[in-house]
Formats: structure tokens, sequence, C-alpha cells
């Protein structure tokens, strides 16, 4: 038989003697990965490092200091998954059967054990282990992609519900366009400009605000109608200019980064087989964590998006010197409503969305970030079509 893998399921055996530990090892180590305890105690510390590779826990009942029937309902409180069995002679029959009947030992064996009958069961419950764990894999799984269909649907909900303000929002922005002209051209031949400085300056800059205007709601409209056709399951082929939907991208961050952040960009002109106002979404969302990672820092923030081309992917990072992830939170901050900013400023789906977009585009995402130093996001996108 195959040695058993150093990442398999592992037994642990505790015994007060040594030799059985021995005997143990000598007759399971090629079938199975085995730590071996001298005592409850050692074996508890045990658990709390490695409990996570091991299966199943078998132990000698009578044990100076902590009994086997004890040491195992303590491990079961840690660790309630791992299988328990134990090993007793007869004459301590009364409490093994009161540990099984209070489901703390799922099997017992009376000593002296025979090999083939304890391998067999060992086998059984590395098996069930295996299994347990599978479900729960599933389970959470299942659970993610629950949430993220009914996210689909609230947002398809919201997109729709956007639509009609949109629309009125776009059209009177014409309207008011051409109001200003009306106000400027009236106004303008009669200014004196040494008396109402302050008058003209805003009269100046009143059209370059409502292209401002204009081209966010531009933007809240696209959003609307990709989640809109994206929930009916209709997927536009489309391609898009790094440069330029970055360069749009920065101008919607504008009212998040300003105060906080710098942003350079660097790169050509480069087409990606992603659409627009997705890209866009992947662009934005990412700006703004990483202006918004840099509350409370004292340092200046800097955010840098890059992007190239090689073996036949584009490649863009989006660095920040922010306040960095921490790695016990690293493995959640994809997952849909993970946020841990306040009420009101997250809602964590912006990474969720950037991988959703990322991943159907044919695309890879990832991320390296040190804490108190900064994060970058990398990711890779096919090239569009000549
Ligand atoms: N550049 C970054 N620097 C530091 N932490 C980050 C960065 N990007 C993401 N995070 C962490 O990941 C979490 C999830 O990000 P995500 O964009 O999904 O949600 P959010 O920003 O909290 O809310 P929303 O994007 O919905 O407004 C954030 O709350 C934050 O803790
Ligand atoms: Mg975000």
């Amino acid at each position: 038989m195959a040695a058993p893998s150093e990442s398999a399921p592992a037994v642990l055996y505790v015994d007060d003697e040594l030799i059985n530990l021995r005997v143990f090892e000598a007759n399971f180590r090629s079938r199975f990965r085995i730590f071996t305890c001298l005592s409850g105690e050692e074996a508890l510390e045990l658990l709390a490092q490695k409990g996570q590779e091991i299966a199943v826990v078998i132990s000698d009942q009578r044990m100076p200091g902590m009994t086997g029937v004890e040491f195992l309902e303590r491990a079961r409180a840690m660790l309630p998954d791992t299988r328990r069995m134990l090993l007793t002679a007869y004459s301590d029959m009364q409490a093994v059967m009161d540990a099984v009947n209070r489901g703390q030992v799922v099997r017992y064996f009376v000593k002296p054990w025979v090999k083939e009958e304890l391998a067999a069961a060992l086998d059984d419950a590395i098996g069930i282990f295996s299994l347990q764990n599978r479900v729960r894999e599933i389970e959470s799984r299942m659970l993610r992609s629950e949430r993220l269909a009914v996210l689909g649907q609230v947002s398809a909900g919201v997109a729709h519900e956007l639509m009609n303000p949109v629309s009125y929002l776009t059209q009177n922005i014409g309207t008011l366009r051409r109001e200003v002209e009306v106000i400027r051209a009236w106004a303008m031949p009669r200014i004196d400009p040494s008396r109402d400085a302050e008058v003209m300056q805003s009269l100046g800059e009143l059209p370059s605000i409502l292209d401002d205007v204009e081209t966010g709601a531009q933007h809240i409209r696209q959003v609307a109608l990709a989640i809109r056709s994206q929930a009916r399951g209709e997927d536009q082929e489309a391609q898009a200019d790094l440069r330029d939907v970055a360069e749009f991208a920065v101008k919607l961050a504008r009212a998040e980064v300003r105060t906080r952040a710098r942003i350079q960009l660097r790169g050509d002109s480069l087409k990606v087989a992603v659409g627009p106002v997705k890209l866009c979404q992947v662009l934005l969302n990412l700006m703004v964590n990483s202006a918004q990672a840099m509350e409370g820092l004292a340092r200046p923030g800097l955010i840098e998006v890059r992007w190239w081309r090689a073996d036949e992917r584009a490649h863009v990072e989006i660095a920040d010197n922010g306040s960095g992830i921490a790695p016990e939170i690293m493995d959640r901050i994809f997952e849909p409503l993970f946020t841990t900013k306040p009420v009101g400023t997250g809602t964590g789906l912006g990474l969720p969305i950037v991988k959703d977009i990322v991943e159907r585009a044919g695309g890879t995402l990832s991320v390296t970030s040190t804490v108190g130093v900064g994060t970058t996001f990398r990711l890779t996108l096919p090239l569009a079509a000549a």
C-alpha cells in the first residue's frame, strides 16, 4: 500500500504507555498519517495546533491524570467533527458505555485490539470525516451562489427602478444646459469683471460642471442597462480601451479620491475583451477601495494604476499605499456583503462584483497586501480580437 500523503487526514493516538504508541505506529504507519501523545493534556495541546488535520482521535481509557473519556469530551468541545474512539479493558466497561451513550465516543475497542478490525474502523472514520468536510464545503458554496442569485435579482430590480429617474435626469440636463446658455449670453456682456469676478467665474464653470453631471448620469444609465441585460441572461460581446476607461473611471472616482490620494495612470492604449461599462465598474471599485484605505493615514495617498500587454493578455495593477488588508480577512474580502467599513460607507459588494465581471470575461484577479504598507490588486484580461 502507498505511504499516506502529507495532507491526508491524520489519526491521533493517545496512550500513557510508550510501548503501546510504538506498537500502534508500527502497525498503521504505512496506512495512515499518525500523531501520538502520552497524555490527554499533551494531546489537547496538539489538537489546538494541528486540529484541522486530524480526522480520528483514539485514546486509551486508563491514564494517570485525565482519563480517556475526559480527554475525548474536551476534544469534542474543541473539534466536534473529529471521530472519537476509545481503547479500554473489560474492567472499565461501565465508563465506556456511559461515554458511548452520551455521544462522546463513536466506537470503542477492547484491548488487546485486533489489527484488521481497528484498521477497518479507522478507514471508515476517515471516510466519514472527509465526507463531512466535503458536505460542509458544498453547503458553503451553495450558500454563496444562492446569495449571489438573490443579489442578482435585487440589483436587477434596483436597476429597473433607476431607469426612470435617470432618464429624466439626462433629459433635464439637456434643458438645463440650454437655459444656462441663455443666462450666460445675457449676463456675460453685462458683467463688470473688475467688480463681479466671482459671478463671472461661476458662470464660466457652469458648463463643465454640467458635463460632469451628465457623464455621471450616463454612467448610471449604462450600469443599470448592463445589470438588467445581465439579469436577463443577455451577455453583450464588447471591447473597450483600457486607457480611455481608466481616465473615465478617475473622473467618476474623483469625489471619493480627491481629498485622500493622487491617482497615477501608466499605460498606453490597449483594447480588452470587456465592455466599457463593466471595465469601468471594475476599475472604479478598485480605485475607490484604494482611496478608502487611506482613511486616517498621515502619509499622502498614492494610487497607481498600470497596465501592459504580455503573453497575449492585458495585465492591470491597482496599487495603493493604504492601510493594507489583515491576513485573517484575506479569504473573505470577495464574499458578498463582507465589509469592514461603517454602515453607510461600505456594503461589501464592490469586490464580488469585480470578481464576477473579471471571471465572466475570462480574466483572473488576485491580491497581495501588507498591513501598514499597502495593497495591490492584479488582473489579467483577454485582449480584444484584432
Ligand atoms: N485597497 C484596499 N485596501 C485595504 N482594504 C481593502 C482594499 N480593498 C478592499 N479592502 C477590504 O475588503 C473589504 C471588501 O471590499 P468591497 O469593495 O467588496 O466592499 P466595501 O468597499 O467594504 O463596500 P462597497 O464596495 O460595497 O462600497 C473592504 O471592506 C476592505 O476591508
Ligand atoms: Mg468597495
